[in-house]
């Protein structure tokens, strides 16, 4: 465990994956509490420089403990990584890194009313300055939404009834307390809250919440391909996913910047011969990398982890290359 109270995930397999050079310069997106940018920093010599993002307030807070002439936060969603480089003057980098999801201190601190396991407000925004709280869209969603959301982003089977229930519960009182939503679940799926937190009937609507509200399915899909263009010849692209809803976005994103003339179905119409053709604007490094067991016993948090890599060729990334993906 950091001092911090995060414990960074697959550590090791993340610096091989980003394949640093000392006097390289590379992006941590997902900064945390900076258990991954702090390792960076440590393979880096004198020339190096981390550049971190995050988009939660806390997260800026807890940058400012590293001082290191070779280190810069910046507070920004990571779907605008183009312009906050741009602002550093910064045209390529040799390596991105995106550690997805959430991170301890934010589920373990009940006012961010991301987690069941201590009553806080139903909040569950990373960015607390933008965008609406699970309060207010559990207010605001009529039962189809609600069943939406609950079924694409928490493959819940019981979505109907527990979104029927919720539309029930705030006829009587608003819908704004982790444990009022919490017993409210478990009432509409017939079951009681367990000790064990991860088998609680409300794991799934939790977690489908905080997916919506903080847009990480979109922002992921958005963000993937405008990374090719900032990444120097040889620049790396490690993805840590936490579910198959994001592993699966990272799986396709990566199929598709790994064909030749960077997946342009349009090009790949044309009657031309291979050779002729640009060639893909990644390559894959191996295959999907998870962790040990010895990893998984030692932190939980892992035990859903996967990494993804890929290198950035030499060939040019297509114009439309972000809108192609897009419309895939
Ligand atoms: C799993 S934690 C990262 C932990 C970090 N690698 C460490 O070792 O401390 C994910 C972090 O990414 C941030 N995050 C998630 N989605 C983001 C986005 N779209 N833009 C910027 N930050 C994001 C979260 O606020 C959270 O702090």
């Amino acid at each position: 465990m950091t001092d911090a109270g995060h414990v960074p995930v697959l550590l090791e397999e993340t610096l091989a994956a980003l394949a640093i050079r000392p006097g390289g310069i590379y992006v941590d997106a997902t900064f945390g509490r900076g258990g991954h940018s702090r390792a960076i920093l440590s393979r880096l010599d004198a020339s190096g420089r981390v550049v971190a993002l995050d988009r939660d307030p806390a997260a800026e807070d807890a940058a400012r403990d590293i001082r290191d002439p070779r280190f810069v936060f910046r507070r920004a969603w990571f779907s605008e990584l183009p312009a906050e480089l741009a602002a550093l003057d910064l045209a390529h980098v040799d390596g991105v890194l995106l550690d997805l999801g959430i991170s301890s201190p934010q589920i373990d601190d009940p006012a961010r009313g991301f987690s069941f396991r201590a009553d806080g407000p139903l909040d569950m925004r990373m960015d607390p300055t933008r965008g609406e709280s699970a309060a207010a869209f559990l207010a605001r969603a009529d039962a189809r939404e609600l069943t939406e959301v609950l079924r694409d982003y928490g493959e819940e089977r019981s979505a109907q009834s527990i979104a029927r229930a919720i539309v029930a519960a705030r006829a009587v009182a608003p819908v704004v307390r982790t444990r009022q939503l919490a017993a409210i679940v478990a009432q509409a799926v017939g079951t009681r809250p367990r000790g064990d937190w991860s088998q609680d009937p409300a794991t799934r609507t939790f977690q489908a919440l905080r997916i919506f509200i903080n847009r990480e399915l979109a922002e992921l899909a958005l963000t993937l391909p405008r990374l090719p263009p900032l990444l120097s010849p040889g620049g790396r692209l490690a993805v840590i996913s936490f579910h198959s809803l994001e592993d699966r976005i990272v799986k396709r994103f990566f199929a598709f910047a790994s064909q030749p003339f960077g997946g342009d179905p349009r090009l790949a119409r044309l009657p031309l011969p291979a050779a002729a053709l640009p060639g893909a604007p990644l390559a894959r490094v191996g295959r999907a990398i998870r962790p040990s067991a010895h990893e998984v016993a030692a932190n939980p948090r892992a035990r859903s982890a996967t990494l993804r890599i890929a290198e950035r060729t030499g060939h040019p990334v297509p114009a439309r290359f972000a809108a192609t993906f897009a419309g895939t």
